[in-house]
C-alpha cells in the first residue's frame, strides 16, 4: 500500500499548472454517449475518476485512445446499456450516465449509487426528472433500471438545486423530440460547461448560466471537439496550500470568473493577490486572521469540496473561526484526525468551531475520500514533523500529480510505495 510522507514547515513558492476540471470532465464524457460518433476532449485531466469513466465507456462498447491530456471517444458503436457494478459503486458520479443511455438506449441499469464518507447521497430528483419524461424507473437488487422507449419533452421544478440531477436531466431531456423546460437548475460552471459541449455537439439549449433551462432535444449530433476547462477546485486547493504554508504561489490558467467566493475568504484571511493574463499571482505571507464565520452553498455561494481544506488553513491562524457545511450531511470526517494533528475544532451539528492554534504536529493519519485527503496533505505541509498519509488513491480520484506539483513548489513531500 503506498503512502504520502511530509515533512512540513517549507513555505511554497512558485508557479503550478491548474488540471483541467474532473466535475467538468465526468459530464462531458456521458454526453458524448449520445452521438454515435467521435468526441475529442482536450486539456482531459488524467485522475482516477476520468479513467473509470472511461473503462465504463469502453465496456458499453466505445473505444477510446489517449495523446498526453487529449482524449478520444469512438462512441459510434455503444451498444451496451449496464453499468458494470464494480465502477458504479466504486463512482458515484457514474449515475450521470443514465441521463445519456436512456438518450441512446432508451434502457439503462446502474448500480444504485451509494452513499459515500461525506453523507448519504440519494438520488431521488434524478428520478423524478426522469419520471416527467416518461421514463419508468424501479430498483432491483441494488441496481436502478430504467427504460423509456421515448423520451417525453417535459416541464420540471426542481424542489432544491441539485448538480447531478441537474445533469442527467439536461443529457436524457436531449433525446426527447421537442423542447423540455427545467426550472430551479444548479447553475455551478460544470452545468454552463456541459451546456457549452452539447450546444456545439448540436444541441440547442436556451438559458445557460441561469437556473431555467430549455432543452430542444432531437436535433442531428456532430463530432466535437471540447477544451475542458480549468478545475476551479483544484485551483482554490494549491492556493490554499500556498495559505497553509505562508508561500508565494503562482496559479497558472486558473478559472478567473468562478473563484470570487473561494478568493474572497481568501483576502479575510490575510492573502493577497491580484491576476495577471491569466495567472492568479498569490502572496500569502500575511495570511493570520480567522474567519468569524463562512457557510458552504450552492454556486456562487463558497463551495462545499473546497471546505475542507479551508478548515486545514483556519487550524493554522490564531482565533476562532466558524465553517457551517450546508450541502452534505456529513462533511466534517477530517476533524478527528486534525485534532489529533493538535487542532483545537469542536463539532456542533451543522458547525465546525474551530480555535487556530499555528501549531500542527505531524502525524500518521489516513485519507477516506477526495477532499478530505486533500486537506490532510495541506494540513501536513504545515505540521512540525513527519506527516504519513495512507490510502492516497482517494486524493488521485480528483487531483493529477498532487504530491509531484506540491514538491515542485518546495514541498518535502513524497509518495512511498
Ligand atoms: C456534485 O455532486 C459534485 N460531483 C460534488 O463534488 C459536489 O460536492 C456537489 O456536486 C455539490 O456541488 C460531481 O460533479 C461529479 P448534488 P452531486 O446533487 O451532483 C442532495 C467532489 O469532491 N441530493 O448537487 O452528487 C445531496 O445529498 C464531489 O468533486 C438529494 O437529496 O451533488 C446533497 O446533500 C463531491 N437528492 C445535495 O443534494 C438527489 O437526487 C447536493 O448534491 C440529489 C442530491
Amino acid at each position: 500500500m503506498d503512502r504520502i510522507r511530509i515533512e512540513g514547515g517549507r513555505a511554497l513558492c512558485g508557479s503550478v499548472y491548474i488540471q483541467g476540471s474532473k466535475n467538468a470532465a465526468l459530464p462531458v464524457m456521458a454526453a458524448a454517449v449520445l452521438h454515435r460518433g467521435v468526441t475529442v476532449l482536450k486539456n482531459c485531466p488524467r485522475i482516477t475518476d476520468v479513467c473509470d469513466m472511461e473503462r465504463i465507456l469502453q465496456r458499453l462498447g466505445a473505444k477510446s485512445s489517449w495523446e498526453g491530456h487529449t482524449l478520444t471517444l469512438d462512441c459510434r458503436n455503444i451498444e451496451g446499456t449496464c453499468v458494470p457494478m464494480e465502477y458504479g459503486s466504486r463512482m458515484r458520479s457514474s449515475v450521470i450516465l443514465m441521463g445519456s443511455l436512456l438518450g441512446r438506449m432508451g434502457e439503462v441499469t446502474v448500480p444504485y449509487p451509494g452513499g459515500c464518507t461525506i453523507g448519504r447521497r440519494p438520488v431521488d430528483l434524478h428520478l423524478k426528472a426522469f419520471g416527467q419524461m416518461g421514463v419508468h424507473v424501479e430498483e432491483r437488487q441494488g441496481m436502478l433500471y430504467a427504460s423509456g422507449s421515448k423520451i417525453r419533452p417535459a416541464e420540471y421544478l426542481f424542489p432544491f438545486r441539485s448538480v447531478g440531477a441537474t445533469e442527467n436531466a439536461i443529457l436524457a431531456a436531449a433525446a426527447g423530440d421537442g423542447e423540455t423546460v427545467l426550472k430551479n437548475c444548479a447553475i455551478e460552471p460544470e452545468i454552463v460547461h456541459l451546456c457549452r459541449f452539447m450546444d456545439k455537439m448540436g444541441i440547442q439549449i436556451k438559458g445557460k448560466g441561469t437556473d431555467c433551462l430549455i432543452i430542444k432535444g432531437g436535433t442531428e449530433l456532430k463530432d466535437t471537439v471540447f477544451d475542458i476547462p480549468p478545475d476551479r477546485i483544484a485551483a482554490g486547493t494549491y492556493l490554499f496550500a500556498g495559505a497553509i504554508t505562508r508561500g508565494q504561489v503562482i496559479l497558472a490558467d486558473a478559472p478567473e470568473e468562478e473563484l470570487d467566493s473561494i478568493l474572497q475568504v481568501y483576502k479575510k484571511m490575510g492573502g493577497q493577490y491580484y491576476w495577471n493574463s491569466g495567472k492568479l499571482v498569490t502572496d500569502s505571507r500575511h495570511v493570520q486572521y480567522p474567519v468569524s464565520y463562512v457557510e458552504t452553498a450552492s454556486y456562487p455561494g463558497f463551495p462545499t469540496d473546497m471546505q475542507s481544506v479551508l478548515m486545514s488553513v483556519l487550524t493554522t491562524v490564531k482565533g476562532d473561526s466558524v465553517i457551517r457545511e450546508q450541502i452534505f450531511e456529513e462533511r466534517f470526517k477530517i476533524v478527528s484526525l486534525l485534532n489529533r494533528m493538535g487542532a483545537r475544532i469542536l463539532v456542533d451539528g451543522r458547525d465546525a468551531l474551530i480555535h487556530g492554534t499555528e501549531t500542527l504536529k505531524g502525524q500518521h493519519v489516513f485519507a477516506e475520500e477526495l477532499r478530505g485527503g486533500a486537506a490532510l496533505v495541506l494540513a501536513g505541509l504545515a505540521a512540525k514533523g513527519v506527516t504519513v498519509i495512507d490510502n492516497p488513491h482517494f486524493i488521485r480520484r480528483g487531483y493529477e500529480n498532487f504530491c509531484e506539483n506540491l514538491a515542485a513548489l518546495g514541498g518535502n513531500i513524497t509518495v512511498d510505495k
